[in-house]
């Protein structure tokens, strides 16, 4: 796209990001945007809103705004504005960006626009594989939230608001939210990638749970 514009707005933004340790740096920024890129060349839709909408994707998250909902879309849309974006284009932007996050696993909308889609999966693949393992216990550590402790059981929550608020820890995380992401990604493409940062998921928590065992046996 209009290269100089994208990159004034990442040079914009790059602060924003700066001291993250949640895994959500600027790091998972650009993965999102490079696997969206490659996802629109295989599934289409329109690149230049696909770029913008994986750049500005986690602009105003809730998790780290104080907890306002759906502002993301709105800072996402006055930003472009002021950097001289088309107000139609940008509308667009903000509607993308407000479709995208995870809100819990029983909450679910109806079909996307393809460019919200792209972008939705190529966010959620990097919540999956080792780089999903990895983000994972970085966001709980800091969150201050245990390993695991087997005496709390992972939920299906009903709501986003019983989502966020609810005690967790970063193993139940894996039950509550990301082995459920497979079957949750909209394009073809994403569930061949998302497949296997599945399979490597289970593999790990298979893993984790058998020298969690051996240790309390140990014990014993
Ligand atoms: P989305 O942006 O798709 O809504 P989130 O920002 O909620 O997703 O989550 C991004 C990543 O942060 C998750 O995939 C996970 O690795 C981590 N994360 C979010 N919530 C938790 C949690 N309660 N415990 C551990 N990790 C979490
Ligand atoms: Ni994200």
């Amino acid at each position: 796209m209009m290269n100089n514009f994208f990159e004034a707005i990442r040079q914009e933004i790059l602060p924003l990001f700066k001291d993250d340790v949640t895994g959500h740096d600027m790091n998972h920024i650009d993965r999102v945007i490079s696997m969206s890129r490659y996802l629109q060349q295989k599934e289409g839709g329109d690149l230049e809103l696909i770029e913008l909408s994986a750049l500005l994707h986690d602009i105003s998250d809730h998790k780290f705004n104080g907890g306002q909902l759906n502002k993301g879309g709105e800072v996402a849309e006055a930003l472009l504005i002021k950097n001289g974006y088309s107000a139609e284009k940008s509308a667009k932007v903000k509607a993308i960006v407000d479709h995208i996050s995870f809100k819990g696993a029983k909450t679910e909308i109806g079909v996307l626009p393809i460019e919200a889609q792209i972008v939705q999966d190529a966010d959620r693949l990097d919540a999956l594989g080792a780089i999903g393992i990895a983000r994972t216990f970085a966001f709980g550590g800091n969150r201050k939230q245990a390993l695991h402790d087997p005496k709390l059981n992972p939920k299906h929550h009903e709501s986003f608001e019983e989502y966020v608020n609810a005690k967790t820890t970063s193993i139940n995380h894996f039950y509550e939210k990301l082995l459920l992401l497979k079957d949750r990604l909209n394009t073809e493409t994403a569930r061949k990638i998302g497949q296997k940062r599945h399979d490597l998921m289970v593999e790990f928590l298979d893993h984790f749970h058998a020298e969690w065992t051996f240790n309390v046996l140990v014990n014993e």
